[in-house]
């Protein structure tokens, strides 16, 4: 069975005005070609048919963040080095055992080989899909990313779960990020998804362990979890005990806008961790995906409680797919979407 299900999230409604040009008619193509990489309902924690049966995480929208930061991780601001170049996709950056899970099961398997933007422009995009879609804010979309032709540095990437904090900061500051760039980054994405046994065995030794209690739904739950000391991953309990951190992640835990509004800002620049010349924003549209909370909270209400099995998850996704409705609340994300892409139009014009 092909994707069969289609979240067909993104409207594109002008072109850019500057750098790379990418015309209406590209950005409608760019926007089918997404639709059959994340697909819906349940889309943002479910289990992907079309990944192979050895395939370690099945979470589409998940892997497609962790993809993002493995690709763009390798980048040297003060030498323009490395970056957002889907050298993942073209050449799997090989020497280290970091990026185990994403060559085998990544939404970047199905990027197509023609589309009318780059590759690293899809990666980009997709992220942008996926945090809209999954509850999370909007996010300036620019083009213009070069494919690379080889292989990046992998071992550049920070991503050692138990190494100190000063180590992690240190690589986000080789990429020009800052330390709140590294926390909403990395924590902030870590409300999406969770923890293999077969990808971290030094981190669970569960099957799947969510990050949170709503791994399928991207919201500040990630943020009450770490002031409670319940981190998955060392790294996120270990920002909690930086005093210039900590309260940055009391606020979020608090205020998810104020979290969002920053993670729009961070993750736009982590997109942007590329040698290439960058185009103007262009506008997009992003329809919220419904049932979020129902299909997203771990464990599923409809599984037992005990159940923390990847098959739990695809019952969550058919029990969500029957139970699918159009709510209030994503056709008010929808509205509020379309009156940013006329100001930005406006804007732009
Ligand atoms: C200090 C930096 C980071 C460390 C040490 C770290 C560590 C990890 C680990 C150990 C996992 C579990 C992988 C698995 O077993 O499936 C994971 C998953 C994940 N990471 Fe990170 N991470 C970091 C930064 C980031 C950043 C910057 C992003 C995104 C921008 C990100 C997004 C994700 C996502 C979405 C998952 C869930 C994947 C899934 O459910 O399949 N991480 N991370």
């Amino acid at each position: 069975m092909f994707v069969n299900s289609l979240l067909a999230a993104a409207f594109f409604t002008l072109a850019v005005n500057a750098g790379p040009a990418l015309s209406v008619e590209d950005a409608q193509l760019a926007t089918q070609a997404l639709s059959f990489l994340i697909q819906a309902p349940g889309e943002c924690l479910f289990q992907y048919t079309d990944l192979p049966a050895n395939a370690p995480s099945h979470n589409m929208a998940a892997l497609w963040l962790r993809a993002i930061f493995h690709d763009s991780g390798t980048f040297n601001a003060s030498d323009l080095t490395g970056g957002l170049d889907a050298s993942l996709v073209t050449n799997p950056e090989s020497g280290t055992t970091d990026n185990i899970g994403i060559p085998e099961s990544a939404a970047t398997r199905f990027i197509p080989s023609k589309s009318p933007i780059s590759k690293a422009d899809m990666i980009a995009l997709g992220g942008i899909v996926t945090v809209a879609a999954c509850g999370g804010p909007q996010v300036a979309f620019r083009t213009g990313r070069d494919d690379a032709g080889v292989s990046n540095n992998a071992k550049l990437l920070p991503s050692d779960a138990f190494a100190p904090v000063g180590t992690i900061k240190a690589g986000f500051l080789r990429m020009g990020l800052t330390a709140l760039d590294m926390l909403v980054l990395t924590t902030g994405s870590h409300s999406m998804g969770g923890a293999h046994a077969a990808i971290s065995p030094n981190v669970t030794k569960e099957k799947f362990e969510p990050f949170d209690r709503t791994p399928g739904v991207f919201d500040n739950d990630i943020f009450k979890r770490v002031l409670d000391g319940k981190c998955v991953v060392p790294i996120d309990c270990a920002f909690a005990k930086d005093p210039e951190l900590l309260p940055y992640i009391q606020q979020y835990a608090k205020d998810e806008n104020a979290f969002f509004t920053q993670y729009a800002i961070s993750f736009e620049k982590m997109l942007n961790l590329s040698p290439s010349s960058l185009s103007d924003p262009v506008a997009i549209m992003i329809k919220r995906h419904s049932n979020l909370v129902e299909e997203g909270t771990w464990p599923p209400a409809s599984a037992a409680s005990t159940t923390t099995t990847v098959s739990a998850v695809a019952s969550i996704t058919t029990a969500g797919s029957a139970a699918k409705s159009s709510s209030a609340a994503a056709d008010i994300f929808l509205l509020s979407s379309v009156i940013y892409a006329l100001a930005t139009t406006l804007l732009l014009l």
